[in-house]
């Protein structure tokens, strides 16, 4: 039977914290190094911070390292208009803000850096952690679960209320830790647990997308199950909080789209192999700024994504997959390669 292989569900998990030490072997005790003193070329970066024990030094980038950023090329230390935060463990930290504090935005990233669900306007972002996105990404990776319907709200923070369809159990959590704040119930209790909002929730756990997507996996499963490799649908994907986006893929057409599952705008393109480069990004901020009541004025490719280079005046300059500036404006309307 194979609804056997759902059982293991995904209640929080306790993972002690590392502790990091000053390595004196790689973090030479110095401190009056300055940034030009690195080496970027030999992916040497300058680390500014004090971490437990150790003092701004120079250190290799290891190659996944989140510090890479700060070395060589474009990204020279020295001349980069925007820096990750990085961890002591040299991954990405979960939240990246970028921009200014009144206007800026923060994003969740995974522990190499690429975007996951998750992001705020920096004014709002003080209680974002992104906890929820890591987790649900991760996950989503080990492919160990066919349908994941942990929620995560447009933060990424935990929503206080958590189901898993699969083993059919419902739980309450703290929204910025994931930590269980409640007993686990058969999901036809869930109405019984505290943080149950019917204004919120409604009577069905699973959301409108959601719903969509489970039906379609189960019946996937089912003609697998009998040996039908394939099966076609419209390709629905929903967001970690369950609402659509950020496209749909219908009749070879993908089409970027709202929480709601309409389009927006005009911003599709004919499916093809580049198919993994399309974000959506500016194609979703667009609706974002509009129901924010804020102006938005940087240009968007067809497909949704940003367009790397934008006008400011009569002057140019490039922005990366978020929209934000990589350079100062200029005549050169030649946007480096990511
Ligand atoms: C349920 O959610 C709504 C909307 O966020 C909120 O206004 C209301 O206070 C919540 N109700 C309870 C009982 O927490």
């Amino acid at each position: 039977m194979i609804f056997l292989l759902f059982l293991c569900s995904y209640l929080p998990v306790f993972v002690t914290s590392v502790e990091y030490y000053c390595d004196t072997d790689r973090f030479p005790v110095v401190t009056d190094f300055v940034p030009e003193d690195c080496d970027n070329s030999a992916r040497f970066y300058y680390r500014e911070n004090v971490v437990n024990d150790c003092f701004p030094a120079c250190v290799q980038a290891t190659s996944k390292s989140c510090y890479r950023y700060y070395t060589s090329g474009s990204n020279d230390y020295t001349r980069a208009l925007w820096k990750p935060t990085c961890l002591p463990d040299e991954t990405w930290a979960p939240k990246q803000c970028k921009g200014e504090a009144a206007n800026g935005r923060c994003f969740c990233v995974d522990s190499e850096g690429n975007r996951i669900f998750g992001d705020a306007f920096s004014l709002d972002a003080d209680d974002m952690t992104c906890a929820c996105s890591r987790y649900r990404a991760a996950l989503e990776a080990s492919g160990d679960h066919v349908f994941v319907s942990l929620h995560c709200d447009s933060m990424g923070n935990y929503d206080p209320l958590q189901c898993d369809v699969n083993s059919e159990q419902c739980w309450c959590v703290e929204p910025k830790t994931g930590d269980l704040t409640s007993a686990v119930l058969p999901m036809n209790l869930m109405t019984k647990l505290p943080c149950y909002n019917e204004t919120t929730v409604g009577s069905q756990y699973l959301r409108q997308c959601e719903s969509e997507v489970y039906a379609q996996t189960m019946i996937t499963d089912e003609f697998n199950a009998h040996g039908t490799e394939r099966v076609n649908f419209e390709t629905v994907l929903c967001q970690y909080d369950g609402s659509y986006g950020p496209y749909k893929i219908s009749s070879g057409i993908l089409y970027c789209v709202w929480k709601d599952g309409s389009s927006i705008g005009a911003y599709q393109v004919e499916v093809s192999s580049t198919i993994g480069s399309v974000n959506c990004n500016c194609a979703c901020d667009t609706k974002i700024y509009q129901l924010a009541g804020l102006l938005f004025s940087l240009s968007c490719r067809s497909n949704g994504n940003y367009a790397s280079l934008q006008m400011d005046g009569n002057l140019y300059y490039c922005v990366d997959s978020d929209g934000f500036a990589t350079t100062e404006s200029s005549d050169d309307d030649v946007c480096p390669e990511v």
